[in-house]
């Protein structure tokens, strides 16, 4: 049997088969548009939508294990259909938004709580994978690091634990190749606490440049954000970042505690991502 991996393109997804590559795993993988993805000969490519079902019916045949996205609008067919194609266990990248104090009515908790009930509804065997806020979501700064040497930001003490995708993708292939995970919710995070400012100040530490902090207003910020992100997700992420002015999150050491290895750190994120900022 094979495993499938659903957004082979993504960051996430890219590291999962390369994971399960290396454990020896057979490997499907599949995009919308599979002639982005660049992937060794071994693996089957396929198209598939997560919003189209029917596409599933090749790419689940013969699979019997599945990593998803959570980016899709109607998760019940989807679901049928990989039950009918005999597929027997789901690792379903969610977030760590759905533990959050009104999840429930939240726009991102809520997106994600909606695919976990169908799958967990399903009798599926499965794995939910909720991670905090990504490193990665620095790439956004990444313009004006290069142009500025400076990163606008409204709240640039809001506090994040900011995780590497690596890290994700490992505790996914971990679900995915055997029992430990079967039914677990692990939420995880990176290693440290750390405010924007830190992040920025981080950055300009690996590129051997100093970069600095510009403090913008929420509406200055929002006109930014709205270039790089749909209007829905500028408002979210100034409310995140204001409510996380001083506050405390969680540190889960959930990574360490199944892989037996240390988180990847905010500065090995950019470490391995500096050439964004150069
Ligand atoms: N950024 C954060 O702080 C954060 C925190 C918690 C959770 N998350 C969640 O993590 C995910 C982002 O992970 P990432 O950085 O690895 O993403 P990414 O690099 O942006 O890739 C997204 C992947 O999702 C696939 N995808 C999206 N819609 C699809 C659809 N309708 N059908 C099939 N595949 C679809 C894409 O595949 P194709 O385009 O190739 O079809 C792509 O491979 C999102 O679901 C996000 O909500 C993010």
């Amino acid at each position: 049997m094979s495993v499938l991996v659903v957004g082979a393109s993504g960051a996430v997804g890219g590291l999962v088969v390369a994971g399960l590559l290396e454990r020896g795993e057979r490997v499907r993988a599949t995009s919308r548009d599979p002639r982005k993805l660049s992937l060794p000969d071994e693996v089957d490519v396929l198209r598939a939508d997560l919003n189209d079902p029917a596409s599933f019916a090749p790419a689940a045949e013969g699979v019997d294990r599945v990593f998803l996205y959570a980016d899709l609008d109607d998760p019940d067919p989807l679901i049928a259909r990989l039950v009918r194609s005999g597929v027997k266990h789901v690792v379903l990248l969610s977030s760590a938004s759905v533990t959050y104090p009104g999840a429930e009515s939240d726009f991102n908790g809520s997106r994600f709580l909606r695919i976990e009930r169908a799958v967990e509804a399903s009798g599926l065997d499965h794995t939910f994978l909720r991670p905090g806020g990504f490193a990665s979501n620095a790439a956004r700064w990444s313009w004006s690091v290069k142009g500025r040497s400076a990163v606008p930001l409204p709240y640039p003490d809001a506090v994040q634990v900011p995780i590497h995708e690596a890290d994700i993708a490992d505790v996914a292939v971990v679900a995915l190749t055997g029992d430990a995970l079967l039914n677990a919710k692990p939420v995880l995070t990176g290693p440290e606490r750390l405010t924007l400012r830190e992040q920025v100040a981080t950055i300009g530490s690996v590129i051997g440049r100093l970069v600095s902090v510009i403090e913008q207003t929420e509406a200055e910020s929002a006109a930014m954000l709205s270039q790089f992100v749909p209007e829905v997700w500028v408002r979210q992420i100034i409310t995140d970042w204001r409510e996380a002015v001083g506050a405390t999150p969680e540190v889960s050491d959930e990574y360490t505690r199944i892989t037996g290895r240390p988180s990847r750190t905010f500065r090995t994120w950019v470490t391995d991502n500096a050439d964004l900022f150069r």
